[in-house]
């Protein structure tokens, strides 16, 4: 089991901030990152679409023999945890928890407020996460359509960019915060923008560190670290998009270049139907075949 690669996946490029964090950490793991970029923005999607969305896509990772899952996305997270940890019988790490874990060590007076895509705040994800684990900190969540979008365009900087970010966030600066939670995998390649936007007494918290560090404490109670070998640690890239547009971004945003990326069909990933019941079987019978395999 130690030896097989973490699935990590997201809606496109966004995880990537979360596959650099568990890199740097975790440098001896594999990783097999899956872009679902023919269906971003998730956020725009209703949670039970995303649910089902999310269990066909982990299926297909599982599939391929993961030993463990990381959502790197928060509206999947938001919508499909409970859902994933039903279907599959390996780990599976979200990013809110952590997100909320960095958050509540990050701010001093308490007050933050999360930027996220709409299925983010419609869920009211992070409010419940907050309470639930008593972290100390009050969370707002504010919905930013379009952000998403932007990266996926490989638009994260310049002033046009800078003007997008100021009109979403500007109801956002007359608030007392300390602390801006980017409560969407994809925004911490909007980094320099909104810190701009919000100015630097404001700090930027992301998931991505602290989803890591969960990984790896996780891998180690299982006792599922991956030994170095001869080999070195390999990170494969599949995209449900244009792999070489993937590949060009991606290689941009990751600053070093990203040579295995391969395409998969959403036939492929098993989602081919708006019937959740169906495919929630179908998908779940997967998951069973798996993990004969892998025992
Ligand atoms: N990066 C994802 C998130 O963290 C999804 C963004 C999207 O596709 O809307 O929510």
């Amino acid at each position: 089991m130690r030896q097989r690669p973490i699935g990590v996946f997201d809606s496109g490029l966004g995880g990537l901030t979360v596959l650099q964090a568990l890199t740097d950490l975790l440098p001896d793991e594999d990783l097999l990152y899956l872009g679902d970029t023919a269906r971003y923005p998730y956020g725009e999607r209703s949670l039970a679409e995303l649910e089902r969305i999310a269990v066909a896509v982990a299926g297909h990772l599982v599939e391929r023999g993961v030993k463990l899952l990381v959502v790197a996305c928060n509206s999947a997270t938001a919508a499909a945890l409970p859902a994933l940890r039903a279907a599959y019988h390996i780990p599976v790490v979200g990013v809110i928890e952590p997100g909320v874990r960095a958050a509540a060590s990050a701010s001093r007076t308490g007050r933050a407020v999360v930027i996220a895509t709409r299925a983010t705040v419609a869920s009211g994800i992070y409010e419940d996460t907050a309470a639930r684990l008593e972290a100390g900190v009050r969370l707002r969540s504010v919905a930013c359509p379009g952000f998403v979008e932007l990266v996926e365009a490989g638009r994260t900087s310049g002033p046009a960019v800078t003007a997008a970010v100021r009109d979403r966030l500007a109801p956002l600066l007359t608030a007392r915060i300390d602390t801006l939670v980017l409560g969407c995998t994809h925004f911490p390649l909007l980094a320099r923008p909104i810190s701009e936007v919000v100015g630097r007494d404001v700090t930027l918290v992301s998931s991505a560190d602290e989803t890591a560090f969960e990984v790896r404490d996780l891998l180690q109670r299982v006792g599922w670290l991956r030994e170095p070998g001869d080999q070195p640690a390999a990170r494969r890239f599949l995209t449900t998009g244009d792999p070489v547009t993937f590949a060009r971004l991606g290689s941009r945003f990751l600053g070093t270049p990203l040579r295995a990326v391969e395409p998969v069909t959403i036939t492929e990933l098993g989602d081919e139907g708006p019937a959740v019941p169906e495919l929630g079987g179908a998908v779940a019978r997967g998951g069973t075949r798996t993990e004969r395999a892998a025992s």
